[in-house]
């Protein structure tokens, strides 16, 4: 059915139409299968997965709960095999554990969603006729990394005054991480992961700056702070300081310590991704996903090093604690009395405009100063969205992944939606988040000067105005509409090996399931967007990578509906009726083993 398809080279597949099946549903001509899900057992000595019978110390051998950035990093040496790592950002508990009390969870449940937290790597093997991938179990470089898990921090502000703790008078060492949502791949072979609302562990709080990052000043949902003081910030006010950070991980090193990079800023990062300039000093980009907040840019001093020696790995582990932090302010080019609010596109056709990247503090080999007025530092590094507050940063409408095109050099920022824009006391439509109640989200398009990933101006201009393409506040590059999947919610957003743009949604307010969609972003099909797949029930689509002969994505939280609990599931993915509903990874390909949309 594929054969003949029309469509941009990589996105030649019959596009599927929306749906709510309790499934994943892909193309016609196109095959797939569950990588790994949630409790199977991936570290030695651990147990098959049993439900009924969990326990933390089951969990921290088995793959974790929640997957959402996917990484599949090369295994030199081991035929058809490559290593992969999962982010696990956070736990269903009404999901995972039968008769779940809510008010009154027990020590056990607490620990077993400790040790269903953070990340996992699992070697996976390949099979060479098709693109089916399964978990080996066992291997020598799996590994669990839990909310437990000890970490380094590094960079600026690591063991300043604001990161010490009763249990680490450095301000240097901190246990686990939270919240892991997307993330990145280095160039120099390690992971990174944005710890994002990291808000909701952290009890009992009165501060300001607390109140800024969504931290509560009653008891947390899970109820944590029962069984681990740290979570309790009247009792240990400094703990809180220690989340919020981009982690890098080893995955090459089973017994390398992750770390907490400072100098990339404390919000809720929703992922990481990093480009080289041209004299080899990594830049990233990472988005602060909270309406009305920014998003960074972080540009490195140090240049990577291309040799593979032991001595060049630790020095490239050290690229991200040098370099300037900075935020993103955005000017349109039509005039205010031109963006209503409608998405009725500007007398100059286009939502678009130029942009400063505002320097907030630079990190040095000997100390850090801070560019903005009245903050230290080590507050912008620890207090990064007051910093922004400060310098006028530009309110964006839920800045997700960011990525940018490794063929052109663009860089993709998803904007997932901001029902609260234009609200009486919120910020009002301005040309770079033009829709007052945006419930669909965006993607804005951005230009470094002169193509230069250290630039600190650039231009940018609206990708895509998302939601039913027969509604006129939409916009797909210009492509004609009628020919374009309805999309809503982007969140995750990935390459193809030919330069499409790959989009997996979040919180689908059209009627349909969550899915993942593939858009053309050069030629005269520019803005030509089809839908690959959909996931099932409650499920958003994560972590998606495009590959040439596979797609993989992370199902994250299937089941997760309003009133639904194990005795009460709302989808039976992906093992059928009776059986707990899990989050996995899946693998789709292409049943006559050619590639991936050609
Ligand atoms: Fe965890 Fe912003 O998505
Ligand atoms: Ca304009
Ligand atoms: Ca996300
Ligand atoms: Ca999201």
């Amino acid at each position: 059915a594929h054969k003949g398809e029309k469509g941009a080279r990589g996105l030649r597949f019959a596009p599927v139409a929306p749906n709510t099946e309790d499934a994943v549903t892909i193309p016609d001509g196109y095959r797939q299968n569950v990588v790994i899900r949630w409790g199977e057992p991936i570290l030695r000595g651990a147990p098959a997965f049993d439900p009924e019978n969990q326990s933390a110390a089951a969990q921290a051998g088995q793959f974790g709960y929640n997957n959402d950035f996917l990484a599949l990093l090369p295994l030199p040496g081991e035929r058809s095999r490559r290593l992969l790592v999962a982010n696990h950002e956070y736990t269903d508990e009404i999901l995972m554990f039968r008769g779940y009390d809510a008010e009154n969870p027990t020590r056990e449940q607490a620990e077993i969603a400790w040790a269903a937290h953070g990340l996992s790597a699992v070697v996976v093997e390949g099979d060479h006729r098709t693109g089916r991938l399964t978990a080996v179990p066992r291997h020598h470089l799996n590994r669990r990394v839990t909310a437990t898990t000890e970490f380094r921090l590094t960079g600026p502000a690591a063991g300043s005054d604001l990161l010490k703790t009763s249990a680490d008078p450095t301000g240097r060492k901190v246990l686990g991480t939270l919240n892991n949502c997307s993330g990145g791949t280095t160039p120099w072979g390690t992971t990174l992961h944005g710890e994002e609302n990291f808000n909701q562990y952290f009890a009992n709080s009165s501060r300001a700056t607390d109140k800024r990052y969504g931290i509560g000043t009653g008891a947390t949902e899970r109820k944590w702070e029962r069984f681990d003081k740290r979570f309790d910030v009247a009792q240990e006010p400094n703990e809180v300081h220690r989340f919020g950070y981009v982690v890098e991980f080893d995955p090459y090193d089973p017994t390398s310590t992750p770390r907490k990079h400072t100098a990339l800023g404390r919000f809720k990062h929703e992922a990481a991704t990093v480009r080289l300039t041209e004299d080899g000093r990594p830049v990233v980009y990472t988005g602060d996903d909270e309406r009305f907040d920014y998003f960074y840019k972080f540009v490195g001093s140090k240049r990577m090093r291309r040799g593979g020696s032991r001595a060049d790995r630790e020095h490239n582990l050290s690229l991200l604690d040098e370099g300037t932090l900075y935020v993103a302010r955005l000017t349109g080019d039509s005039p205010a009395a031109d963006i209503d609010g409608s998405g009725k596109l500007p007398a100059d056709g286009e939502f678009d405009g130029s942009g400063e990247w505002i320097p907030l503090a630079t990190a040095t080999a000997h100390g850090a100063v801070s560019h903005v007025d009245g903050m230290t530092a080590d507050e912008v590094f620890v207090f990064t969205r007051l910093a922004g507050d400060k310098v006028g940063a530009t309110k964006m409408d839920r800045p997700e992944d960011i990525q940018p095109s490794p063929h052109t050099g663009k860089v993709y920022v998803a904007l997932t939606n901001n029902t609260n824009r234009g609200k009486a006391g919120s910020a009002p439509a301005d040309e770079a988040n033009p829709r007052n109640a945006n419930k669909h989200g965006h993607i804005l398009e951005l230009t470094e000067a002169r193509g230069r990933a250290e630039s600190t101006r650039f231009g940018w201009s609206l990708f895509l105005v998302a939601g039913d393409p027969a509604d006129p506040a939409t916009y797909f590059a210009g492509f004609p509409k009628d020919r374009v999947s309805p999309i809503s919610c982007p969140d995750n957003v990935a390459f193809d090996p030919h330069g499409n743009l790959w989009i997996s949604t979040d919180g689908n307010q059209l009627g349909s399931h969550d899915g993942l969609f593939g858009v053309a972003t050069r030629g005269d099909r520019r803005g030509e967007l089809k839908q690959f797949l959909t996931v099932p029930t409650g499920a958003e689509t994560c972590g998606p990578l495009v590959e040439d002969r596979r797609v993989l994505v992370a199902v994250q939280h299937p089941g997760e509906v309003d009133g639904a609990s194990v005795e009460k599931p709302a989808s039976v993915w992906p093992d059928g009726p009776g059986k707990i509903v899990r989050p996995a990874v899946v693998a789709v390909w292409r049943a006559d083993g050619r590639d991936i949309g050609i």
